[in-house]
């Protein structure tokens, strides 16, 4: 094969599977036709802890064409523990915990039935609610997914006590909940005494894993089909317990089992961002070079299974302060488990290590920028190794000159009629890993290429990057290069996950499409045998946020007129789909700014804010002129591609960017997120 390079990579492509999407032709988990399924409504618990005494499915049962109701009395078996181990017996551990399932000949009827199920319990004491003093805290082995609880380097608390300006604040983040366009759902099938399942995932093969073990199931009687998903955010990136239940309904009565988590269930059984704590307290010189960072970290799991958050990560990374601490602490409370969502740890930890920076810079009178330029380091602090690449500081530069940061002015010095208007800053960085994944690639008779691999298009793209990756590794047109994803029986390969997709599954396409061009028609690659020969490398990617804000004088409402990131993220494969991660990154960033926050009533146990009246994500009116572009950079550590993950670090920093222009508009710091109206009235 003697080919010129298609230069594939670097195109703006347009989606391949985009006019299929827009047609409606795309099949989404819950949309396969499947000959003689039933539909499935969940039952969930309305109390957070305690236990079913007596459950009455008379009147359910009732309800024509409904075929049966699941509970712990006739569930069968689960494997494991934690969140996959539903209907395992009476205990309740939260409030809107799986309890059972209505089975119907409709949608319909299951939903119906479903409010007819009686439950009595035996109603325990819960306790929900996060505290610093919560005498439940305990130091996890480690946080997600494996970094180290707690890190110290050097004598902080002497640097403390020795340093010429101090920063110590607390600062706080709300649980927050993923909210998808397409709602978790799943199709089980029993054929044959193995299951097939159509389910909304970030990961076919992890989700058939994870499946498979919950019902005791050797792995291949186990198939998970996930074509297209329209998004996840991390919210799909384990199997979450509907799908264990929709197997669970299908056993019962034989037949396939449809089950669409609920708009309002989604807000228990998909995971959340947990709510934090975060002390940080930072020491300098008078010329702002950083002496001493500490990052304290409070945050809550369940009382079925651990998930640490790994918040203060970024502190350990980001700058260059000789004496550094972080700490994370968690209490079990009677809550869902918190679980991934958009950059979980980076992104709230820098909401409070930036916000404090700016506070730094106000403390040091010297330009937020500058100060972060100060103490750019040399080398991971943390590892003591080189960086892969690094381009913090030219993409601060960058988006000062674009965005016109040398006309900011004095906090609460800038006036337009009613509104006070200010600029804001922070830094950006997320982990650049990749994990070993298979791919199958075949050169067929009528000259086009067929590739294989187990990845998934949550809606970032991937389907269509990884053709353009193909199709350069082949030299060869787009045209020619078909990509199958979404099926378990692939193989192995990573997630959508950690902003490790594209990373991982591309370098696997390289390597099989590198066989085909050794001449043979077919090859099977695992990446997991790669050894990694280069020297040991911190690999990041890095980024600016800069914000422009108005707040009302009157009404305290807060506005964002203008947004812009600036990103080093190695090699750019599509600017298209690119550019869309960074903006969807950005706009989740100012949404949790200004909007996200799950609320908990300590009255009832459970979370009040249930739906997307009540939990405000974004619409166009409130994201204004956004914009996101990137440096000129490429990272031959990282992957064969010279790419870095992209899917997360738009949203890390934009919230404290958001917070810090609140204060340059205003004078006025808020702490707490999200930026409230009410947390500025009367402090104007
Ligand atoms: Mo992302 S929270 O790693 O799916």
């Amino acid at each position: 094969m003697t080919v010129a390079p298609s230069r594939a990579i670097g195109a703006p492509v347009d989606r391949v599977e985009g006019a299929e999407k827009v047609a409606g032709e795309a099949r989404y988990a819950y949309e396969h036709d499947v000959e003689g399924a039933v539909y499935a409504a969940i039952v969930t618990s309305t109390i957070a802890r305690g236990a079913i005494r007596a459950i009455d499915a008379g009147a359910a049962l009732a309800v024509t064409g409904v075929l049966a109701v699941l509970t712990h009395e006739n569930a069968g078996a689960v494997e494991g523990e934690g969140e996959l181990a539903i209907l395992q017996s009476p205990r309740v551990s939260y409030r809107g915990q799986i309890i059972g399932a209505v089975i119907a000949e409709t949608y319909e009827a299951a939903r119906e039935a479903e409010r007819l199920v009686r439950i009595d319990y035996d109603v325990e004491e819960h306790d929900v609610v996060l505290r610093a003093d919560h005498p439940g805290l305990y130091k996890p082995d480690k946080v997600n997914p494996s970094f180290p609880t707690d890190t110290e380097e050097g004598d902080v608390d002497r640097a403390l006590e020795e340093a010429a300006v101090t920063v110590d604040e607390t600062y706080t983040t709300p649980a927050e909940h993923n909210n998808a366009m397409e709602p978790h759902a799943t199709i089980a099938i029993w054929e044959n005494g193995g299951l097939t399942l159509y389910d909304s995932n970030q990961g076919a093969f992890r989700a058939r894993q994870t499946i498979a073990d919950a019902l005791g199931l050797p792995h291949d009687r186990v198939r998970v089909i996930s074509h297209h998903v329209g998004g996840g955010f991390g919210s799909k990136g384990l199997p979450r317990p509907h799908a264990v239940l929709a197997a669970l309904a299908a056993r019962l009565v034989d037949r396939p089992v449809k089950i669409a988590v609920t708009r309002q269930q989604m807000f228990t059984l998909t995971g959340y961002r947990t709510p934090t704590i975060q002390r940080v307290h930072l020491g300098a010189q008078a010329d702002g070079t950083l002496t001493a960072i500490a990052h304290d970290v409070f945050e809550q799991t369940s009382t079925i299974a651990e998930f640490a958050e790994q918040t203060a990560v970024v502190s350990r990374m980001l700058y260059a302060a000789p004496n550094r601490r972080t700490s994370h602490r968690v209490v079990p409370l009677n809550v869902p488990t918190p679980s991934w969502m958009r950059a979980p740890g980076e992104c709230p930890g820098m909401f409070a290590l930036e916000s404090a920076m700016d506070e730094l810079a106000i403390a040091c009178g010297i330009d937020p920028i500058e100060l972060r330029i100060r103490n750019e380091p040399e080398i991971d602090p943390e590892s003591g190794n080189r960086f892969s690449t690094r381009n913090l500081v030219a993409c601060l530069r960058e988006g000062a000159e674009r965005f016109g940061w040398s006309e900011r002015t004095e906090p609460g010095s800038r006036r337009d009629g009613r509104w006070l208007v200010g600029l804001g800053v922070a830094s950006s960085t997320y982990p650049a890993r990749r994990a070993p994944s298979t791919a199958y690639a075949r050169a067929e008779a009528d000259g086009t290429y067929t590739i294989r691999i187990a990845a998934a298009d949550i809606g970032t793209g991937a389907r269509t990057v990884l053709t353009q990756i193909a199709a350069d590794t082949l030299g060869v047109s787009l045209e020619s290069v078909c990509v199958e994803i979404g099926d378990s029986d692939y193989g192995q390969a990573m997630l959508a996950g950690g902003s490790m997709g594209t990373s991982s599954w591309g370098a696997a396409v390289v390597k099989a499409c590198r066989e085909l061009r050794t001449g043979k028609d077919e090859a099977h690659v695992d990446t997991s045998v790669d050894a990694d020969a280069d020297e040991p490398l911190a690999k990041h990617a890095f980024g600016a946020q800069f914000v422009e804000v108005r707040v009302n004088v009157d009404t305290c409402e807060i506005r964002v007129p203008r947004a812009l990131g600036v990103f080093a993220c190695g090699r750019i494969i599509n600017p298209k789909t690119a550019r869309s991660q960074f903006l969807g990154g950005m706009t989740m960033g100012v949404s949790m700014a200004l909007f996200e926050e799950t609320v908990i009533d300590p009255s009832i146990g459970g979370f009040v804010t249930q739906d997307l009246a009540t939990y405000h994500v974004p619409v166009n009116a409130d994201i204004e002129e956004i914009e996101a572009t990137w440096i000129d950079e490429v990272d031959p550590h990282v992957n064969p591609m010279g790419s870095k993950g992209i899917g997360e670090i738009g949203i890390v920093g934009t919230a404290a960017a958001v917070a810090n222009a609140v204060h340059n508009a205003t004078g006025v710091r808020v702490r707490d997120l999200p930026v409230r109206p009410d947390r500025l009235i009367g402090r104007l």
